[in-house]
């Protein structure tokens, strides 16, 4: 038997309800019920990070948070929430400007990733630094990485 349950969270600034089984996963959540579609799939097991969302302002996968996890003012943000009311996010402006996305998959993941970096030196009062941007996990099939690293500088600058 299967048992559904209400899981009320927060997502890009709404408050949203699914009746879904506990140990479902945020990303399929996200996808197939929400149809928020920024988050990717990619390996389904917190490896590639093409799912890099935030939770509560953290970079985290989905793909690794049971919703049954989630309460109701958890507050997730996907690449669909970065931008503002003015347009894109700082993040996203230099995306473009480096003209960084080849096939564009792991991208949205990529920029949460960097948001969530550039957010962190930011409350710790310190520059970014090589060791930061090599702690980044989140795999790029393409091979974009020189200007991803590029990018985030950048778009720090301007956050
Ligand atoms: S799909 Fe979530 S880490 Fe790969
Ligand atoms: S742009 Fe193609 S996987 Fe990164």
């Amino acid at each position: 038997m299967i048992l559904l349950a209400e899981h009320t969270f927060r997502v890009n600034g709404r408050q949203v309800t699914v009746d879904v089984e506990d140990d479902v996963r945020l990303l399929w959540v996200l996808r197939d019920l929400l149809r928020i579609t920024g988050p990717k799939y990619g390996c389904g097991i917190d490896v590639c990070k093409a799912c890099t969302s935030h939770l509560n302002g953290e970079a985290v996968s989905p793909c690794a948070i049971p919703v049954g996890a989630l309460r109701p003012d958890d507050e997730v943000v996907t690449i669909e929430g970065l931008a503002g009311p003015d347009g894109p996010h700082p993040m996203q402006r230099a995306w473009i400007d480096h003209d960084v996305a080849q096939c564009g998959y792991c991208q949205p993941g990529q920029v949460m990733a960097a948001v969530a970096l550039a957010r962190r030196a930011a409350a710790e009062q310190r520059e970014i630094t090589d060791a930061d941007l090599d702690g980044l996990r989140n795999v790029c099939r393409c091979g974009t990485y020189n200007r991803i690293r590029a990018a985030i500088m950048d778009g720090a600058r301007h956050m």
